[in-house]
């Protein structure tokens, strides 16, 4: 099969698209804009692979996709491609509606010229919204509350309209909250555990008790595959780890690991609208045949050990822009913040 991966110089698309590669019979030619969280380091490893290429451009460029499908001979497309971080989407939402809601629908509409065999769009727990108590399923309504969520909603449903409006082969998979080595350090897990290395205090929000279900990368890349290659098109398909816990135990297990002091910790004012908890109902993805190999714990003391000996990687990205990032995300709130517990 020759995949189109969009986004596949990012973190979960660059573990897809080397997953992908394992299978011998698989091209795949991986589309992205290169944005501050695309980074062609995540895949030096590839460099002259005879099964690879990499095309550089937008997924909102209609023209550069249309080509790139019908030129490169693509059968399937594998949406990755997306503005994924809540606490940018809240200053910026018009990004997030450009690449997540327009570039999907540009690839759909490539999709449905060029009669492409599948495409999955790759999607998220959020679309679900805050879940108090119980676990989502796939036939629930969906109810974001960021603008990145209802952005990818918006996706999310897009994609479905092509299954019902134009039989497209579409399928969609609603991961939860994924780690692992390569995820750019704006997000929790390798934020925390960078500063932490750093000595740097560690910017836990509100009172730190809201839960995510945490989801190794290695899994959540194999659950796509899986969705790929066997999904029921027309139907979405969550992927969590049922590995759900409160940031403050997570932040506790990061200390933990690098053998450093809660001191580090600050609670800093909490992100507005913040979602409390996400749970996933998993039962229709183990029909297929997946469940996460990788309990939290093993997969976070990987994490964390790939991140201290792999320093150069993201303390490249960390002086870079990404300084002027934090200091409008977090200087204000650091310096106001309590620490401790
Ligand atoms: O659930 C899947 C989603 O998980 C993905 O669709 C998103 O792309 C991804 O960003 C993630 O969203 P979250 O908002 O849950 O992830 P984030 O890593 O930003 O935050 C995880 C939790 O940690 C959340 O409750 C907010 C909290 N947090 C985060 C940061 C960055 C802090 O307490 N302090 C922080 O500095």
């Amino acid at each position: 099969m020759r995949i189109l991966v969009t986004g596949g110089a990012g973190f979960i698309g660059s573990h897809l698209v080397r997953h992908l590669l394992a299978e011998r019979e698989t091209h795949v030619v991986n589309l992205d804009a290169l944005r501050y969280s695309g980074n062609l380091d995540n895949l030096k490893d590839l460099d002259g692979h005879a099964r690879y290429r990499f095309v550089h451009g937008d997924i909102c460029d209609a023209a550069l996709v249309d080509r790139t499908v019908r030129e490169q001979r693509i059968e399937a497309i594998v949406n990755c491609a997306a503005e994924t971080h809540v606490d940018r989407s809240i200053v910026e939402p018009g990004g997030f509606v450009r690449t997540d809601v327009v570039g999907t629908s540009v690839l759909l509409e490539a999709a449905r010229t060029a009669g492409i065999r599948r495409f999955v769009q790759v999607s998220t727990d959020e679309v679900y919204g805050d879940v108090p108590s119980g676990r989502s399923k796939e036939s629930d309504p969906l109810a974001p509350r960021s603008p990145y969520s209802a952005s990818k909603a918006g996706a999310d449903l897009l994609a479905l309209s092509y299954f019902t409006t134009y039989g497209l082969p579409v399928l969609v998979t609603r991961g939860s909250n994924t780690f692992g080595p390569n995820q750019y350090p704006e997000k929790f897990i390798p934020l925390f555990v960078t500063n932490a290395i750093e000595d740097q205090p560690l910017p836990l929000y509100g009172d730190g008790l809201q839960q995510r279900d945490w989801l190794y990368v290695q899994d959540h890349c194999e659950g796509i595959a899986l969705v790929l290659g066997k999904g029921e098109p027309g139907q979405a398909y969550n992927l969590g780890a049922g590995e759900e816990r409160p940031n403050r135990e997570v932040t506790e297990a990061i200390l933990g690991l690098l053998g450093k002091s809660r001191s580090l910790v600050r609670h800093v004012t909490d992100r507005p609208g913040h979602d409390r908890r996400y749970a996933l109902d998993c039962g229709k993805i183990a029909t297929l045949g997946w469940t996460p190999r990788f309990s939290f714990g093993e997969a976070l003391k990987a994490t964390v050990a790939w991140y201290r000996d792999n320093a150069g990687w993201w303390q490249k990205i960390k002086s870079g822009e990404f300084r002027a990032y934090y200091e409008k995300m977090y200087g204000a709130r650091l310096r106001d913040a309590q620490g401790g517990r």
